[in-house]
């Protein structure tokens, strides 16, 4: 029988620093690990949480349940044709460190997505994206199992139904179904993406040239300038998801608000940014409570010590009330609140 640890501190498991703890705990570094809870009936009579690198999580005092951490390691190229490598990483391998090993193989793809916190197995989740690139653009297929039936199935690009920052992971029907390996597919005649204008000045900057060794440096430095590092504190990346809206109600704001930033998507939406909303309406680097929006990237709420879910979101309230009565638009929080 699985050996659970119980009352365990998950603080330090969570980017946010939020003071939680697990009912009970069990680290995953093998795949019959998790079978064995799966066919536990007195573990599968407690709710479960499936922790990742706890980078996008918004977490209570007490997670109610058992907490399973997926620890499973290994990447490998697991196949080659005449257009693409196919590179397989087990889900509990860092996400950072991954793409860095991709590159240093001579597989470009992932670089736009440099230093994005968190683990393989949770970036399909919310479909991770920087740069102008997501993963959606380079996945090709992933491994996960029921955490009710045990049954291992693949999940093909259209199955993960991936969206901004959206997957079937992330809705009921997906709920159940924890991701063991991700493939990626990453074509020979790899085209680089500059077009993010941050990227093409980082580069002019560094004096660094359009390769995907030199675009992961961009991408490093853009990111280490404008997001806070969560080893110096604590935060969940991008708390807001940037709204998408219908075009005419963008125009219309644009009309009485000169330097919107938008971004349209189609002739019927456009995207905002989140970030300018949050600063027009005062919240750039104001703290409430032991929580505040971060100084250089309004989008990002940072946890100014001893932070507690209740915090975050009487913060996260404040705030969507505020941008709300400026802008007539509700900014949705991104990461996953356990309850
Ligand atoms: N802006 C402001 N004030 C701010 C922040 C942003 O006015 O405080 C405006 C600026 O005009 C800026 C624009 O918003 O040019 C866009 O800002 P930025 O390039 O920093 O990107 P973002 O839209 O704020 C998104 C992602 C980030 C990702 C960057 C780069 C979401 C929710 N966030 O942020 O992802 O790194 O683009 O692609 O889509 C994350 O998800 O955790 C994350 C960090």
């Amino acid at each position: 029988m699985p050996q659970t640890l119980p009352n365990y501190p998950l603080t330090r498991l969570n980017t946010f620093g939020l003071q939680s703890a697990a009912e009970q705990f069990i680290a995953i570094d093998d795949v019959a690990t998790l079978q064995s809870c799966i066919a536990d009936p007195a573990l599968r009579s407690l709710p479960w949480h499936i922790l990742g690198g706890g980078s996008n999580l918004v977490l209570p005092e007490l997670v109610h349940g058992l907490v399973l951490k997926m620890d499973l390691l290994g990447k490998y190229l697991q196949a080659e044709d005449d257009d693409a490598w196919y590179i397989a990483a087990a889900a509990g391998e860092n996400w950072h460190q991954f793409v860095q090993w991709t590159l240093a193989q001579g597989w470009g793809g992932l670089e736009n997505l440099s230093l994005i916190p968190g683990t393989v197995g949770a970036s399909p989740v919310q479909n991770i994206g920087a740069y102008g690139v997501e993963i959606k653009d380079y996945f090709h297929q992933l491994s996960a199992i029921h955490l009710h039936t045990g049954e291992i199935r693949t999940f093909g690009l259209s199955d993960c139904q991936f969206a901004y920052r959206d997957s079937i992971f992330k809705h009921s029907a997906g709920l159940d179904w924890c991701i063991l390996e991700v493939v990626f597919r990453l074509p020979k005649n790899h085209q680089v993406k500059t077009s993010y204008g941050d990227i093409e000045k980082a580069l002019a900057e560094l004096g660094l040239s359009a390769t995907a060794h030199h675009i992961a440096q961009a991408v490093i430095h853009v990111r280490q300038r404008k997001l806070p590092d969560p080893a110096q504190i604590g935060n969940a990346g991008s708390y807001f998801k940037n709204p998408i809206i219908p075009a005419e109600q963008a125009t219309a704001l644009q009309a009485q608000h000169p330097a919107l930033v938008m971004y349209p998507l189609d002739a019927q939406h456009t995207k905002l940014a989140a970030g300018w909303l949050i600063e027009q309406a005062g919240w750039k680097g104001r703290q409430l409570g032991s929580v505040g929006m971060f100084a250089k990237q309004a989008l990002v709420m940072v946890n100014h010590g001893g932070a507690g879910q209740r915090d975050v979101k009487t913060l996260e309230a404040a705030v969507q009330r505020d941008v709300l009565n400026q802008f007539g638009v509700m900014i949705e929080s991104e990461p996953i609140c356990w309850q």
